[in-house]
């Protein structure tokens, strides 16, 4: 309560907005929607914060969300409640790394995703959220440009089996959703024969197999709203749950159980790094912004990264 009365003083003080993810705390997603900030996935958040004329955005989410925003928005200062909140996408897709595997194949097109240092997304022609990368990757397909995809081999896969495009996939994984488990699912599903399955595509590609819809959050959201069925077994990070059940509240929401854990265990799928999105953290952030809390891009980087940045944009438009 005093955090939360503290930060809301601030955000004035400072012309100040909040930008959480799906994936962070209830506390945190209420209070961004109490102060006039934002609830979305990566796409949502890069759009609000480049058009809200706050002079400080206060990115809860993991880091690269912050380096967006700073991408897009450099003339505003971009805090984060930490700056260590990572991302295994983007841990697991060094740019030297995948840079030497780009160079590899000067014939492809390079399409990232969005969860990637600055540095990767300088080295791509695409950058792509879940929520459009079905989209752009039809769009090159049709063109037949063959595609570099990083860095989570499982959206690579889902994507590549639904365009039918030529991929080569970097194989990166997130480690919630890579936990998801095909097989306590079935169990899951036994017990609960009427419920849909909702599962996001940075899950293992026999977990979508069962799926009834498949999508990035906001899309899974929609799916929850249009599916006429009363319970929904939802195979993402459970941050998402805030949301979804504020759009059905009248449904039973239940989380798709990961690997090793019986059919009625209660996942523990949710994000450390998300998870470290306090409200001490936002308030410490407000108030004494700097080293600690600061976002800063290389500004070489930044005008290279961008590029793909604003395609993806432009193309979402
Ligand atoms: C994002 O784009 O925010 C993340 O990939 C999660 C999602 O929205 O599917």
């Amino acid at each position: 309560k005093q955090h939360v009365a503290r930060i809301k003083q601030l955000l004035k003080e400072k012309d100040a907005v909040l930008v959480a993810h799906y994936y962070t705390d209830p506390e945190i997603q209420a209070l961004a929607e109490e102060t006039g900030g934002c609830v979305a996935d990566s796409l949502e958040m890069a759009r609000f914060g480049n058009q809200h004329p706050a002079k400080t955005l206060i990115v809860a989410g993991v880091r690269f969300m912050g380096e967006t925003a700073k991408i897009l928005t450099p003339e505003k200062t971009v805090l984060m409640p930490t700056l260590d909140a990572e991302c295994s996408l983007d841990l697991g897709c060094p740019a030297d790394e995948f840079t030497k595997f780009c160079d590899a194949h000067p014939d492809h097109t390079v399409v990232v995703y969005a969860n990637t240092s600055a540095a990767v997304k300088a080295r791509a022609d695409w950058v792509v959220t879940s929520s459009i990368a079905l989209e752009i990757v039809e769009h090159l397909d049709s063109q037949d440009k063959p595609i570099i995809w990083g860095p989570d081999r499982h959206l690579g896969a889902y994507i590549e089996k639904e365009t039918g495009a030529d991929m080569l996939l970097w194989q990166g994984e997130c480690v919630v959703h890579d936990e998801f488990s095909a097989q306590a699912l079935e169990k899951m599903k036994h017990l609960y024969p009427d419920a849909a399955i909702l599962v996001h595509p940075e899950s293992p590609a026999s977990v979508v197999k069962m799926a009834d819809a498949v999508g990035s959050t906001s899309q899974l959201i929609k799916a929850a709203q249009t599916l006429p069925n009363k319970k929904l077994i939802v195979a993402t990070d459970k941050g998402i749950f805030y949301k979804m059940q504020q759009m059905v509240p009248e449904k039973e929401l239940v989380e798709a159980p990961t690997a090793g854990a019986g059919a009625t265990c209660r996942s523990c799928a949710h994000c450390p790094w998300m998870a470290m999105n306090g409200l001490k953290a936002i308030e410490n952030a407000l108030e004494n912004g700097g080293k600690q809390h600061e976002i800063h891009v290389d500004a070489a980087l930044r005008e290279k990264a961008l590029i793909p940045l604003n395609r993806m944009l432009n193309f979402a438009a």
